[in-house]
């Protein structure tokens, strides 16, 4: 993919990764947030981190199973929206929630396990957008940086827990996600496994005598 096609489509990127703060805030002008507005602020922005968090941890699993890898690259950039988009979920519940009463959000995070694990989940993205930029890459190292950044499969599965838990009865949206996030990360442990198979037959076959050396 030449320069000028990255660059034509990380912009894309940065469009659709824009566009549900675009539509929330024509929303917002419209007079368009339903009957409850604080609720629909909320769980747009919910929503949202939810999906690019989704898709983040799809572009790994797309290489393994066609091969293609350009998309690969822009795995930091949809990760970084979703932190940004967790970043403005937890600012609503901050601000319009609870208005800075720190007090009551203690006991909300202690009180509710769907709070707890969200929060869990926010926390737990924080190193890893610190830790997101290539210097940073560097100063850890290779190994470091991949281990550390194994914990975005923990948050796929905190975020999982938040939306099961705090889904009302009736509704079905929750169990979506929670089926292609199982799928996203199989994949990945199916790759993990047939590549850690295929070293071990390398190896394998590297130590066994070869035709020449065989006895006869
Ligand atoms: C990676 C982090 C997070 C993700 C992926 C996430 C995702 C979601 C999703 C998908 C919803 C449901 C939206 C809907 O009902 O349509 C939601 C709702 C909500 N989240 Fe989060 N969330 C995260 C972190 C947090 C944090 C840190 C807090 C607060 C401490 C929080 C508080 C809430 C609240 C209060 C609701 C609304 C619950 C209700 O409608 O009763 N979330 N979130």
């Amino acid at each position: 993919m030449s320069r000028r096609t990255r660059i034509a489509f990380k912009a894309s990127v940065w469009v659709l990764c824009l566009l549900p703060l675009v539509v929330l805030a024509y929303r917002a002008v419209t007079g368009d947030l339903g009957a409850n507005p604080i609720s629909f602020v909320t769980n747009w922005l919910g929503q949202w981190t939810f999906r690019l968090l989704l898709a983040a941890l799809a572009l790994t699993p797309i290489r393994i199973l066609f091969g293609i890898s350009w998309q690969v690259s822009l795995r930091r950039l949809v990760g970084l929206f979703a932190f940004a988009y967790a970043c403005l979920h937890f600012c609503v519940w901050i601000v319009v929630d609870h208005f800075f009463d720190w007090h009551q959000m203690g006991a909300d995070i202690l009180k509710r396990r769907y709070i707890t694990v969200g929060m869990l989940a926010l926390t737990l993205l924080v190193p890893l957008a610190v830790t997101s930029t290539n210097a940073m890459l560097k100063r850890l190292g290779g190994m470091a940086w991949r281990r550390l950044h194994r914990l975005v499969y923990v948050v796929g599965v905190l975020a999982s827990l938040h939306f099961l838990w705090l889904a009302k009865k009736g509704r079905t949206d929750q169990y979506l996600y929670a089926t292609i996030l199982t799928l996203l990360l199989g994949i990945r442990a199916w790759d993990a496994v047939r590549r850690a198979l295929r070293k071990r037959r390398q190896q394998q076959t590297a130590g066994a005598p070869g035709l020449a050396e065989a006895p006869h």
